[in-house]
């Protein structure tokens, strides 16, 4: 029950962007980071023990992962840069060919983890890691915390 929910939660994120992508970029990208978020939260719940491993959970987080990095960073136009409560750091309009660099690098990441095909916890737990690891480091030199 819980899984078929988390399932149509990324599915129903997914269907509304291309409703509001065009209009509204901040809102978008939001949504589709948040989902991100949310994949994020499955699979680390796996990794952590709080959840049986999965390996359609395992595959379906990495899946959200890739198929955000292969669009998202097309939401980040120039004019975008402030409002709709964006926590967007300048410096991502500053050094733009880093932060696509950063996306590229997302995109292998969870692309290989797709490809690795993880079939128990432990090979979960390495593809996961290292799709993970580019979250941190892209938030980090592209995103201030503003709460
Ligand atoms: C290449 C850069 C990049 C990568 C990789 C990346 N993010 Fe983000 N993320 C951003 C940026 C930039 C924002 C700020 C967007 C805004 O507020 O306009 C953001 C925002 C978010 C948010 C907040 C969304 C909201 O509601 O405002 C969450 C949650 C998030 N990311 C999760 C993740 C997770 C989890 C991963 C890794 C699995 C990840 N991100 C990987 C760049 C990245």
């Amino acid at each position: 029950m819980k899984r078929i929910l988390i399932y149509s939660v990324l599915v129903a994120a997914f269907s509304t962007i291309p409703v509001f992508a065009a209009e509204d970029p901040i809102a978008t990208r939001k949504a589709i980071m948040k989902n991100v978020g949310a994949a994020a939260k499955a699979g680390g719940a796996m990794v952590k023990g709080e959840a049986e491993f999965n390996a359609v959970t395992a595959e379906l987080a990495l899946r959200v992962m890739n198929a955000a990095s292969l669009g998202v960073g097309e939401l980040f136009p120039k004019g975008s840069e402030t409002g709709g409560k964006t926590t967007a750091s300048p410096k991502l309009w500053e050094d733009r060919a880093g932060f696509d660099k950063a996306m590229a690098k997302f995109q292998t990441d969870t692309a290989a983890g797709i490809a690795s095909k993880p079939a128990d916890l432990a090979a979960f737990k390495v593809a996961f890691g290292t799709a993970t690891a580019n979250c941190g480091a892209c938030h980090k030199a592209y995103r201030v915390k503003k709460e």
